[in-house]
C-alpha cells in the first residue's frame, strides 16, 4: 500500500466538480451542495449519486486493458468479477468463519504446485496473501530466517543478511530489504540484457547471502530471467566453496503462462535440478490481481519449503 502524505492546503477547501446531470439539471438525484473534497459531506447523498460520482472520477485513472506491461491485469472473464463481489464481505483472514473459502485456498496450493511439478503437490504448505507483494514479503523472510538458523551466533555477532537479485525486480523487494533489514545486492543490466546475469549473480554471494530472486518475466522486458542458469551458477558456488545459497522465483505473469504455454516448462521443471517454481503471482494477465494473490518460496533441487500465496 503507497503511503499518503496528505495534500496541500488550498486543495483541502476545495469540493468535488460534479457532473451538473447529476445535480442542478437533474433534480431526481436532489444534490443541491458541491460535495466537500477531504471531508464528510454534511448531509445524505442518494447512493445512485454517490455511485455515479466516484465511478466519474475513476475515470481519471488508466485503463488496464491499455496497458500491456506484464504485471497488470488486462482483462478477466465477468463471471469472475461477480465472484470477487460476492466475496467483498467476507473478512478472509478469518478461516474459521469462512472454511469454505480456506478450502479452496488450499485447492488452488495443490493445482499450482501440481503445476511446478512439486514433489507432493496435496501436502505442499501454502496460503493466499492480498498481492505479490505481501508474497514476497513472506517468500523473503522465511529466506532470512532460514538463513537466521543457520547463522544464529554469526547473526547474534551483528553480521547483516543479503539478497541478490537484478535491478530488474519489482519494487517490492526493495521494499523487503528496507522492512526485514536485508541489504539489497542488485545486479546490473547490461547491453541488450534486460534480466539477471547468473554469473554475476552468484559473484555477488557471501556467508550472507538469504537468498538470491528470480523473476519469471523480466520487470524491463518480460524476458524470463535464467533460473536453470542460476542454480547451476549456484551449485557451481557451492563446490568452490561450499555456500548453499537456495533460489526465490518470482512468479510473475510467466508463472501462470510459462507451464500452460511452453510445454518444454512442465518436463523441465521435473529434472533434477529445478527448483519446483514459485507458484505464480497476481501479475497474471488473465485474472484479476485481487483474486490472485500467492506466494512461492522455493530453492535450488526442491529442497525448500513452498509457502504459498
Ligand atoms: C515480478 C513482480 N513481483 C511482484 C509484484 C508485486 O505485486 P503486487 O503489485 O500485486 O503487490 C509484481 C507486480 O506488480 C511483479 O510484476
Amino acid at each position: 500500500m503507497s503511503l499518503h502524505t496528505g495534500q496541500q492546503d488550498a486543495d483541502v477547501v476545495r469540493t468535488v466538480a460534479v457532473n451538473p446531470f447529476l445535480g442542478a439539471a437533474n433534480p431526481v438525484p436532489g444534490m443541491d451542495n458541491p460535495l466537500p473534497k477531504h471531508r464528510l459531506p454534511d448531509g445524505p447523498m442518494p447512493p445512485d449519486t454517490a455511485y455515479q460520482v466516484i465511478h466519474d472520477e475513476l475515470m481519471l485513472d488508466g485503463n488496464a486493458r491499455l496497458n500491456l506491461a506484464t504485471f497488470v491485469t488486462t482483462w478477466m472473464e465477468p463471471q469472475a468479477g461477480v465472484l470477487m463481489a460476492e466475496c467483498l464481505d467476507k473478512n478472509m483472514i478469518d478461516k474459521d468463519e469462512y472454511p469454505q473459502t480456506a478450502e479452496l485456498e488450499r485447492r488452488c496450493v495443490a493445482m499450482l504446485a501440481d503445476l511446478w511439478n512439486a514433489p507432493d503437490p496435496d501436502n505442499t504448505v501454502g496460503c493466499s496473501t492480498t498481492g505479490s507483494s505481501e508474497a514476497c514479503m513472506l517468500a523473503g523472510l522465511a529466506l532470512k530466517r532460514r538463513w537466521m538458523a543457520r547463522n544464529r551466533e554469526r547473526y547474534e555477532a551483528g553480521a547483516r543478511p543479503n539478497l541478490v537479485m537484478g535491478i530488474n525486480v519489482q519494487v517490492c523487494w526493495e521494499k523487503f530489504c528496507n522492512f526485514w533489514e536485508v541489504e539489497p545486492r542488485m545486479v546490473p543490466m547490461e547491453g541488450e540484457r534486460y534480466h539477471l546475469d547468473p554469473a554475476d549473480a552468484a559473484a555477488l554471494c557471501d556467508e550472507d547471502t538469504i537468498g538470491v530472486v528470480a523473476i519469471l518475466g523480466s520487470t524491463f522486458d518480460g524476458s524470463y530471467e535464467p533460473v536453470w542458469d542460476v542454480c547451476t551458477a549456484l551449485d557451481e558456488l557451492q563446490e568452490r566453496t561450499g555456500l548453499d545459497i537456495p533460489v526465490h522465483v518470482d512468479g510473475a505473469s510467466g508463472a501462470w503462462s510459462r507451464p500452460s504455454s511452453t510445454r518444454s516448462c512442465a518436463g523441465t521443471s521435473a529434472s533434477p535440478g529445478w527448483p519446483p517454481s514459485t507458484p505464480p503471482g497476481t501479475s497474471t494477465a488473465w485474472c484479476t490481481r485481487a483474486s490472485a494473490g500467492r506466494c512461492g518460496a522455493t530453492g535450488r533441487r526442491c529442497r525448500r519449503n513452498w509457502c504459498s500465496r
